[in-house]
């Protein structure tokens, strides 16, 4: 990606002055960010993946009884008429379902991808949306039809109203609000108050959504994934290498239930042994980022009996490091013309005749068992 050309996108900024002027600092409001949008998925498309149960959807109704919170799946005869105002359906993931939506998410890969979650779609009737709120992440709010007003405040008070089924600010002070027509949009660093409301209806949002691990759980699930591959690595080792503790200075001891803290010492450098290993962390957080999204199965695929060109799957998710590629939550070492290759497919999400020209018998069979797993298509 060009990251220093100026983009509609940005409202003529290039994705480098954005990143460094708004990028989880300030909100940026672009008129015709999509100049002429045509939404790429219908409403009745919209409605149909709402219906899926590996689809991830929610109904959004305010009324009398105050908000009403409905999760999919959602049959087409549990969404009330169209004309009745004030409801919302949201559908999480579009990308992965949609050639047309996932396209469009690639416009936004001047972010890492490892910081990209995915396109949800908000329908909304007349006056329909989710109430006044904030976001733990950053994101683009994209209108693809029909319009919506924003009111957004930069408000310390995060307090939510309790006894509530969604997350509502107890206290919305909207300091800007401004009418999104479609192809319009706006960026909103995290935790930025803010409240869409439908204008009209047949009103279609598209939120491009961003993700931030949180750090002590994300320190949890990489000590489980270090801890299992050690434990992996343990069942291949021969057992008269093990390392047992020794004491031959041990005094006698009137105690005898105190544990003695040589022992505790031992126990603490065997488990900072199992983490300093250089590796040992980083495959842990690639393969912890590159897992499937839930309820993501892969279909079965074939070993394509010649390479010519493959593309990765839209549910794919691949990242790299300087010595690992990782896809799919597995991790595979990689170095020279082979780790290339895959940081190029990577990239690009796909590989043509030319990139493969020249490949390794190891790369053609690894790419060849990515087919067959369904990850990768053959062109
Ligand atoms: C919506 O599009 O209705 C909700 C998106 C958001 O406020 O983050
Ligand atoms: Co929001």
């Amino acid at each position: 990606m060009e990251i220093h050309q100026p983009l509609p996108l940005l409202g003529g900024l290039s994705a480098s002055q954005f990143m460094r002027r708004h990028w989880q600092k300030k909100p940026l409001l672009v008129r015709q960010a999509v100049p002429a949008m045509v939404p790429p998925i219908e409403r009745q498309s919209l409605f149909a993946l709402a219906e899926r149960e590996e689809v991830e959807s929610r109904l959004i109704r305010y009324g009398k009884a105050g908000w009403i919170l409905r999760h999919g799946p959602l049959p087409r005869k549990s969404l009330p008429s169209l004309k009745q105002p004030e409801w919302t359906l949201l559908v999480q993931g579009v990308d992965l379902h949609h050639q047309g939506v996932h396209e469009l998410l690639q416009q936004f890969r001047f972010v890492p991808d490892a910081r990209l979650d995915d396109l949800m779609i908000s329908y909304a009737s007349d006056g329909g949306g989710v109430g006044p709120h904030f976001d733990s992440y950053d994101v683009f709010l994209l209108q693809a039809q029909g319009s919506r007003r924003w009111s957004i405040g930069k408000q310390r008070d995060l307090r939510l109203q309790p006894e509530v089924p969604l997350k509502i600010l107890a206290q919305f002070e909207p300091e800007q609000s401004f009418v999104l027509e479609p192809g319009d949009m706006l960026y909103l660093p995290p935790r930025y108050a803010h409240e869409g409301v439908a204008v009209g209806g047949d009103c279609m949002t598209y939120s491009i959504g961003l993700r931030a691990p949180a750090a002590a759980p994300l320190g949890v699930d990489l000590l489980a994934r270090i801890a299992e591959a050690q434990a992996e690595a343990l069942e291949d080792a021969p057992a008269n290498t093990a390392l047992h503790y020794r004491d031959p200075a041990q005094p006698a001891v009137e105690a005898p239930a105190a544990i003695p803290p040589a022992l505790q010492a031992f126990a603490r450098d065997a488990v900072l042994a199992a983490l300093r290993d250089p590796d040992a962390i980083d495959r842990a957080l690639g393969e912890s980022m590159t897992e499937p999204k839930p309820k993501v199965w892969f279909d079965q695929g074939e070993q394509p009996p010649a390479l010519t060109g493959v593309a990765l799957d839209r549910r794919t998710r691949v990242l790299y490091d300087a010595r690992h590629i990782y896809i799919n939550g597995e991790s595979f070492r990689a170095s020279g013309r082979d780790a290339k290759l895959m940081r190029l497919l990577a990239d690009q999400r796909a590989l043509g005749t030319r990139d493969l020209r020249g490949a390794s018998e190891d790369a053609l069979a690894l790419l060849g068992d990515w087919c067959e797993a369904g990850w990768l298509h053959a062109k």
